[in-house]
């Protein structure tokens, strides 16, 4: 266990966020339907991070036992604060997706979002198939992004901005932390992972959600605020990791120009969205869904 992933790589807060824009209210019974979830079942998530999509769950199957695992432990305390805060019943684990600290035939489904080409791949599908009960599925999402982003809104090669991150990035990339240890798995090859662990009624779905269109009339206000400012977190993020591994890399004051230079861009971007300013940039995430069944033997 450790908190690698929220001290270097993407902050729980921020993870939050951003997928509380793509798992929304509005759209979750899709989710529920094509993760093909049912209530009163026993669910797990591998990978739960702050454990989103299990709070979203829980709020539309108040019936299902929903466990969430993740190996950061700072990811795990922040949703046990939060399931308190929201008043919900989800139980979370700290643990290993290479080794599940559960006993066999215990789940209904196990779950992940943009987890296993993290994990060694033959570990990760057959602790699921082990944990999981006879006829029970496993369900792997990945993603894939497609999109437009109007240039003036992309930091020019000469511009201080670009230096600047430019500058902390060259040296925290040679930091060891900034290495985040992928296996060659690409999503066509996790059929073959499932079929070779016995899983059967092998079968894939996908779901498009948009990530990012806040000038579209079906977005709301308070969505297409919050879509902007998840982009702006993100970037401020970005350079506050690179700092943490490089700590030497900007002075204070080049420190302070460049995140006061990625908010003058974002509130640029809020002003023109509240005059009506339209550019119609936006993004779609098309997630794709790989479900297997254990058998009944
Ligand atoms: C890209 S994030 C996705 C998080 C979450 N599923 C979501 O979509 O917001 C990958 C997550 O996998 C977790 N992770 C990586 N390796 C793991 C392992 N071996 N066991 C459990 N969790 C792991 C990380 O801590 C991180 O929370």
């Amino acid at each position: 266990m450790n908190t690698y992933w929220s001290q270097y790589v993407q902050k729980t807060d921020e993870l939050y966020l951003s997928r509380a824009l793509k798992f929304h209210q509005g759209n979750i019974d899709k989710w529920i339907d094509v993760m093909q979830l049912h209530d009163g079942t026993k669910i797990l998530e591998v990978g739960c991070a702050g454990g989103l999509l299990c709070h979203r769950l829980k709020e539309r199957l108040p019936n299902a036992d929903i466990t969430g695992l993740d190996l950061d432990i700072g990811h795990i305390a922040y949703a046990e604060k939060k399931t308190e805060e929201l008043k919900l019943q989800c139980n979370f684990v700290a643990g290993d997706a290479a080794n599940l600290p559960f006993a066999d035939n215990t789940f209904d489904t196990c779950y992940s979002h943009t987890v296993m080409n993290f994990c060694d791949p033959e570990k990760f599908v057959s602790e699921q198939y082990r944990v999981l009960k006879p006829n029970g599925r496993i369900v792997i999402m990945d993603v894939y992004n497609r999109g437009i982003k109007p240039e003036e809104w992309i930091p020019g090669d000469d511009c201080e901005e670009k230096e600047l991150f430019d500058k902390v990035w060259a040296e925290a990339s040679v930091n060891p932390h900034s290495q985040i240890k992928r296996y060659e798995n690409r999503t066509e090859k996790y059929f073959a992972y499932l079929a070779a662990q016995g899983f059967q009624n092998i079968s894939i779905d996908t779901m498009a959600t948009v990530n990012y269109a806040p000038d579209c009339d079906n977005i709301s206000d308070g969505m297409a605020r919050a879509q902007i400012n998840d982009d702006r977190i993100t970037e401020l993020s970005s350079v506050e990791k690179a700092c943490k591994m490089a700590p030497n890399a900007l002075s204070a004051a080049e420190y302070q120009t460049l995140l006061d230079m990625i908010n003058r861009r974002y509130d640029k971007k809020i002003l023109q969205y509240e005059n009506g300013d339209k550019n119609w940039e936006f993004r779609i995430a098309t997630t794709v869904l790989i479900i297997g069944t254990k058998p009944i033997p």
